[in-house]
């Protein structure tokens, strides 16, 4: 798979740490940064990554803030993107299986590194089930798609 990763200056050593392992794992990463520890604002790099999900550049993404809620909302705002927040692997699952999230969030002063992987991995390996699941799916995107 092709995944792009993207954090604010709170993320930066644990997005280096994510990265390796999700390409130790066989995946392309495409990072996008930011690779600075110098104060910047979540809601660009969320924006550019999102982006990059809802044109089909990339399979997934995976951001990381400091709680991974800021930079999660910011990709909700782009249309096609479903993004979940996670600090554990059973929400990491069911974001792929239930909701066919295209985005995970989590956040760099909630989650340890070992932690962050195992929840990564899960993301990535899990799959969207489709039938009821896709109905609410499609109730989402109506209403991303009103007026
Ligand atoms: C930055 O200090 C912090 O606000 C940001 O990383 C994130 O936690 C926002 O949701």
């Amino acid at each position: 798979m092709k995944i792009v990763i993207a954090n604010d200056h709170a993320a930066v050593e644990l997005k280096n740490e994510v990265k390796e392992y999700i390409e130790s794992l066989g995946h392309e990463v495409i990072n996008i940064g930011t690779d600075s520890n110098e104060s910047c604002n979540y809601p660009e790099y969320g924006k550019k990554a999102a982006l990059m999900v809802a044109n089909h550049e990339v399979d997934l993404g995976v951001l990381i803030c400091g709680t991974g809620v800021g930079i999660s909302l910011a990709a909700n705002k782009v249309k096609g993107i479903r993004c979940g927040v996670c600090s554990e692997t059973t929400t990491a699952r069911l974001i792929r299986q239930h909701n066919n999230a295209n985005m995970i969030a989590f956040g760099a002063r909630i989650v340890g590194s070992e932690l962050a992987k195992d929840i990564v991995k899960t993301f990535i390996e899990s799959e969207f089930q489709g039938g009821r699941h896709q109905i609410r799916i499609d109730m989402i995107t109506a209403i991303e798609n009103e007026d």
